[in-house]
């Protein structure tokens, strides 16, 4: 049976030195948690499940504590993204212009909901509020780049050259 001992140093060694290094530059700020968890998610697109144990200890928190703030807020995923990250816009002048309709068409062409990752981990799907490009609604962004006037059918074409070029 393997030592406790070596299981957790297996754990820390395996973790991303880049973790315990934002740790270790952000944790003796005012309300540390926050930011800690973006900049981990910044650096690596999600908060790694090992990366808990060190936020708790150097914050004096409970684990269930830190694990409690990361399932909180949606934005925080504790799985890795997938390639291409899809934001659809949700708000009010997408919604008027028919981005239920298009937001229905896309959940139903991936097979996933929102929050969630395609099995091939080819595509993330995420809701976004308003992506400053109302005038064209419904809209979309996609990666870096940001799509206006998205029909179920424009939708299709972008998705079907991305799976050519990977
Ligand atoms: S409401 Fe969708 S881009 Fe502004």
């Amino acid at each position: 049976m393997q030592d406790p001992k070596e299981k957790c140093m297996s754990v820390k060694d395996a973790m991303n030195p880049k973790i315990q290094e934002i740790i270790t530059e952000l944790k003796d700020k005012p309300g540390a948690l926050l930011p800690i968890l973006h900049a981990i998610q910044d650096h690596l697109g999600y908060i790694p499940a090992e990366s808990v144990p060190p936020i708790a200890a150097a914050l004096n928190l409970s684990r269930a504590e830190v694990h409690g703030v990361i399932s909180f807020y949606h934005y925080f995923r504790d799985t890795p993204p997938g390639k291409t990250t899809i934001h659809l816009c949700r708000a009010e002048s997408c919604q008027a212009m028919g981005s239920k309709k298009l937001e229905d068409h896309v959940k139903s062409r991936l097979g996933i909901d929102f929050h969630e990752t395609t099995a091939d981990g080819a595509f993330s799907l995420e809701p976004v509020y308003c992506l400053g490009l109302c005038a064209c609604s419904p809209s979309m962004q996609m990666g870096d780049e940001v799509f206006g006037r998205v029909t179920p059918e424009t939708f299709d074409n972008t998705i079907a050259e991305l799976e050519v070029q990977s």
